[in-house]
């Protein structure tokens, strides 16, 4: 059910490191993770570049936003200062460029799909067809725990991606996990559900297991709650606290 590494690096290195930048990659890697979550947007050419916020203002100064932003112009800003003056000028980066420092790293990636409000399929078929371009090579070698897992709050980015890339497999993402979710993860032909932790109980998780889904949590900065929540049969989760909570951590 959950083939892929149990603890993985939230937005690139968690709190170490500006999220989503290839500094938080580094930040991962130095401590030994070799997972990790992150977020893809489009420009508004139609690249993905590696963001969380569609609207600028948090991580990027200033204002705009991504959907109305050249993608060598979203290069060129600076999505690191906010976090820490020695971090200036780390720039947003191409998701291809994160594709690069993974495969290079053996870094297992959980792309979060994270469209703009209205580019939904047309992100999730960009960002399934670029991974499985990708990732040939091991989609074709048949060994899940290679492959990467994309996942999305929007039910129409995964649904964009699966029939893009139907091989690709897809975690269906739900703050609250509510009744009919299994009815659209089916739909989706999703191999995992991820959730956020806080409003997780035994009871949703022994559900979700019974019905034969992965189960992912986001995100676990306290050593004490990853242990229990994985003594629910939670497969694996996210941290930002990637200096508290290790990748052998149990
Ligand atoms: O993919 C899990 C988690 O990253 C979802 O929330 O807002 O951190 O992207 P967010
Ligand atoms: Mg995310």
């Amino acid at each position: 059910m959950w083939p892929y590494p149990k603890i993985v690096a939230h937005r690139g290195g968690g709190t170490l490191a500006p999220e989503n930048t290839v500094a938080g990659l580094r930040a991962g890697v130095a401590y030994g993770f070799r997972a990790v979550e992150f977020d893809v947007m489009l420009s508004r050419d139609g690249i993905g570049m590696v963001v969380h916020d569609p609207a600028f203002g948090r991580t990027i100064a200033g204002q705009g936003s991504v959907a109305h932003t050249d993608a060598v112009d979203l290069a060129a800003m600076d999505a690191g200062s906010w976090f820490g003056a020695e971090f200036r000028d780390e720039p947003v980066p191409f998701f291809t460029q994160f594709i690069d420092y993974c495969k290079a790293q053996r870094i297992w990636m959980n792309v979060e799909i994270k469209p703009a409000d209205g580019f939904e399929a047309e992100t999730g078929a960009w960002v399934a067809k670029i991974t499985r371009d990708n990732y040939a090579g091991e989609l074709a070698g048949g060994d899940p725990a290679g492959y990467p897992l994309l996942s999305s709050f929007s039910f129409d980015a995964l649904a964009a991606a699966r029939d893009a890339a139907p091989e690709l497999p897809r975690g269906y993402l739900l703050d609250k996990i509510p009744a009919e979710c299994q009815v659209q993860a089916k739909q989706l032909g999703a191999v995992a559900i991820h959730t956020n932790q806080k409003h997780l109980t035994p009871a949703l998780a022994a559900q979700i297991k019974a019905a034969g889904y992965g189960l992912f949590c986001y995100t676990v900065n306290d050593p004490a709650r990853g242990r229990e929540i994985l003594s629910w049969g939670v497969d694996g989760f996210c941290t930002d606290r990637i200096d508290l909570i290790g990748p052998a951590f149990t």
